[in-house]
């Protein structure tokens, strides 16, 4: 990982709905602002003005099911769009990026929970990405209920949430056997605790993991 101050980070929160990701999100971008670092915070599938559009199909509950191969090519179609307007750029300019989901979360719904061969995802990854992947990965990680009473609580289902339990079941264990897979780069962290327990253990790992060296502290 490059740790000079002109070159950005690029850092992913995945876990399951509900886990707390776009919670965490927000904490961290205020985080690293209150520190004079430029963030862009962003998410998938979405993040540009046609990803977005993409998204509303991806999770439109009024369409009937679509092939599994035509919602893996949205996703990257949505990807694509997303590297070359929002995240190369910023990174370019020297910018943190931070991404509510990315590739992880393809190999964990579409992959784990689809049951999608992942050397198909592999490929797609390597054509739309190259070798850019992120720097850092946080895992907010809880029980596939408690993710769902939260999710619950907040609005109505969409497309993928309204999946049963048995595929969110299938989604964490992905989840999980990448971070294992991946330790340097996927951290998992405890996702049942409070929102400011999760918090410091977000902000603890990102200023161990991310910024030694820097003058900047969290
Ligand atoms: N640690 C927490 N304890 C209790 N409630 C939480 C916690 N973190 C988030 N919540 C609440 O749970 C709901 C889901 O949180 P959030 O939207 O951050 O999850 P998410 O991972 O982004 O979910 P999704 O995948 O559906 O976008 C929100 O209402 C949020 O306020
Ligand atoms: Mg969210």
């Amino acid at each position: 990982m490059n740790c000079s101050n002109n070159v950005g980070r690029f850092l992913t929160l995945e876990g399951i709905e509900g886990a707390g990701k776009s919670t965490q999100a927000g904490y961290l971008k205020e985080a690293l602002e209150a520190q004079g670092i430029p963030v862009v915070l962003t998410r998938e599938p979405g993040g540009t003005a046609l990803g977005e559009r993409i998204r509303q199909l991806l999770l439109d509950p009024s369409l009937p099911p679509m092939a599994a191969d035509t919602e893996l090519l949205l996703l990257f179609a949505a990807r694509a769009e997303h590297l070359a307007q929002v995240i190369r750029p910023a990174l370019a300019r020297g910018h943190w990026v931070i991404c509510d989901r990315f590739t992880d979360a393809t190999y964990a719904y579409q992959g784990g929970g689809r049951g999608l061969d992942t050397s198909r995802i592999a490929q797609l990854e390597t054509l739309t990405q190259g070798d850019l992947r992120p720097d850092y990965t946080l895992l907010l990680d809880l029980p596939v209920s408690l993710g769902l009473a939260r999710a619950k609580q907040r609005a109505h289902l969409d497309r993928l949430e309204s999946e049963t339990h048995a595929f969110f079941e299938r989604v964490r264990r992905a989840y999980l056997a990448r971070a294992r897979a991946e330790p340097a780069r996927i951290q998992i962290i405890d996702g049942r605790g409070t929102k400011s327990q999760v918090r410091e253990a977000v902000l603890a790992l990102v200023r161990t993991r991310m910024m030694s060296g820097e003058k900047n502290a969290l």
